[in-house]
Formats: structure tokens, C-alpha cells, sequence
């Protein structure tokens, strides 16, 4: 039995979708059972990561535990691995390729609370492995707003940015290598997608899926800054974002490419992929 957390999210729905179809037992941890909407074969739990007894009860008869950390600060991840520790052997963390074992430092305060939750890991006993996904092609799905409904423009400050985009159901099958094969402990992959492409060229693959003609139109720095604290980031937090697409945007910029075939074998899932995956939430 594998406990998924993070299974109403974009990476552990996929992990809980991807082990159902796999006929894997599979328990979901989820703040509300009665909101979730999870697939029929995938068993919702009530827990909250906040609590570690809650985790615990929902241990029973778990051998694995796919783990996302949404919370800001690290410390908290301590009295939750000790109680998987209690039951379960195995841990697949969902981390972040921006992770630097080697600094002294993080880039930027997610990244630091990732590097220290792969340090509690690594300390814990346990059997680990950290997915250290690159930018997820899900964050596009925040275009979604501006063209369902037949809208045809994606306003952004920084059309062409270029990243490596992940499919979460790559990230969700090395996971599961990770939680299910034997020779992944102890183990961090890097996990990205096949190409870089641009957000205008990103944009046009998602125009030629949904049927129409999509295109970018570059926003005021102002007016992003403005919309992403409208939307309850912290001021520094926005203005980490934008530095990052700054950086992105350089046409030097590259991003080195691991996809999950180095771990499942199978060649990498497109954008294209991505887009068709997911035309819908666009049309
Ligand atoms: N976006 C990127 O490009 C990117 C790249 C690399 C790494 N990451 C990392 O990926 C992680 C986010 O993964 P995601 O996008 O798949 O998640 P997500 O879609 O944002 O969903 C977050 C999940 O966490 C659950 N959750 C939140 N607080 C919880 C709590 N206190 N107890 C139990 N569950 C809780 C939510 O459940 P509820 O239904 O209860 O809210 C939800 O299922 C973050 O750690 C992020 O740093 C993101």
C-alpha cells in the first residue's frame, strides 16, 4: 500500500491516478475526504502534514509514502517522517531541480526548504529518494483563465522565457519507479522535460491542440507585479518570480536536461503531449 500525499494536488493526483491504474493499493492523505475528488480506487484519509499524528493513523499497512511538502518551513517534516518511519520503509519526496546539495546557500527560500527537507530525509532512516522536478508544465495552466471562453491572447511579462517544461505524469512515474523498484535509495534525480520552449512557442502548441490560433502579448512589469501580489504572494516572493523569468529570458539562459526515461527507460512526455493532455481546461 502506497500513502500519497499532495493527491488533490497536480503531482500527487497524478501519482495516486498513475499507481490506481497500475492495480497499486493506494491511500490518499487529504485535508477534506468529503471534497476530494480522487479516482474511485484510490482511498481518501483525513490528515494534515501539520499534524504528525494524523499521518500516522493513516500508516496502517503502508509500505511507501509519495511526499509533497507545501508547507513554508522544514522543521515540521521531522515529526512527520518519524511517524512513516513507525510503519513504512520507503519515501519518494517531491523536491525541486533548483535544489544545490553542495551550497552553502538556496537560491530562494522555497529552494532552502527543499534542500532541508532532503537533509531531514537523509537523516531519517528511512529509504529515500528525492524527484527533483524542473518548472512543471502545469504552471501554464494558469492561461487557462484568459482562454477558455474562446479567448485567443496570453498576456505576460516575459514571453520568451525559455524552460524545459515537465509533464507531472513523467514526474509521477519516477516516483513510483522509486517507491516500487528495488536500487533508487538514497537516490535524487533530477527530472525535466524533453525541449526548452519559449512561452509565445508554448503558447502556439497549445493554440495548434486546442483548435486555434493562440498567440503572447507582453505585459508591463507593473502591472505583473501588481497581479501577483493581488493574488497573496509577498512582495518579495513576487519579485522573486519576475527575477527568475528575467533570467529565463536571457537568450543565453539553458537549462540541463535529465528526463525521466534516465529512470523509467521510456522516452520523455512532450509538451505537445502536455497540451493535449490538458486542451480542455483551454478551450
Ligand atoms: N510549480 C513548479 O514549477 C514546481 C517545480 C519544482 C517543485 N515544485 C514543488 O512542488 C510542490 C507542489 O506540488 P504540486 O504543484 O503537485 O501541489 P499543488 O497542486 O500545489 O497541491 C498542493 C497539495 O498539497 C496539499 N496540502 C497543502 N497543505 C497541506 C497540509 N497542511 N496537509 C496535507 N496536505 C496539504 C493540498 O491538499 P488540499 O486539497 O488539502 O489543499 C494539495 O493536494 C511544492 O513543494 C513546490 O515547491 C513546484
Amino acid at each position: 500500500m502506497i500513502l500519497v500525499t499532495g493527491a488533490t494536488g497536480t503531482v500527487g493526483g497524478a501519482v495516486a491516478r498513475r499507481l490506481a491504474e497500475a492495480g497499486e493499493d493506494v491511500r490518499a492523505l487529504v485535508r477534506s475526504p468529503e471534497a476530494a475528488r480522487l479516482p474511485a480506487a484510490v482511498d481518501p484519509v483525513r490528515g494534515d502534514l501539520t499534524d504528525p499524528a494524523s499521518v500516522e493513523a493513516a500508516m496502517h499497512g503502508v509500505d511507501g509514502v509519495f511526499l509533497v511538502w507545501p508547507l513554508p518551513e522544514a522543521a515540521p517534516v521531522v515529526p512527520v517522517l518519524e511517524a512513516v518511519r513507525l510503519h513504512a520503509e520507503r519515501v519518494a519526496y517531491l523536491s525541486s531541480a533548483g535544489v544545490d546539495p553542495d551550497a552553502e546557500e538556496q537560491g530562494d527560500p522555497i529552494t532552502a526548504t527543499h534542500a532541508e527537507v532532503e537533509r531531514a530525509l537523509a537523516a531519517s532512516g528511512l529509504t529515500w529518494t528525492a524527484v527533483r522536478a524542473g518548472g512543471f508544465a502545469a504552471n501554464d495552466l494558469a492561461w487557462a483563465e484568459s482562454l477558455s471562453g474562446g479567448g485567443s491572447v496570453v498576456r505576460t511579462p516575459f514571453p520568451e522565457a525559455r524552460r524545459a517544461v515537465v509533464h507531472e505524469d513523467d514526474l509521477a512515474d519516477v516516483a513510483i519507479r522509486a517507491l516500487t523498484a528495488e536500487g533508487h535509495g538514497g537516490r535524487a534525480y533530477t527530472v525535466t522535460g524533453p525541449e526548452m520552449l519559449s512561452e509565445t512557442e508554448r503558447v502556439h502548441v497549445l493554440g495548434e491542440e486546442i483548435g486555434r490560433p493562440l498567440k503572447t502579448e507582453r505585459m508591463g512589469l507593473d502591472e505583473a507585479r501588481t497581479r501577483l501580489t493581488a493574488a497573496g504572494l509577498p512582495a518579495e516572493a513576487a519579485e522573486g518570480i519576475l527575477e527568475a523569468h528575467r533570467t529565463f529570458s536571457d537568450p543565453s539562459y539553458t537549462e540541463e536536461r535529465h528526463t525521466a526515461q534516465e529512470v523509467t527507460g521510456v522516452p520523455p512526455r512532450t509538451y505537445r503531449q502536455w497540451a493535449a493532455d490538458h486542451a480542455d481546461a483551454f478551450r
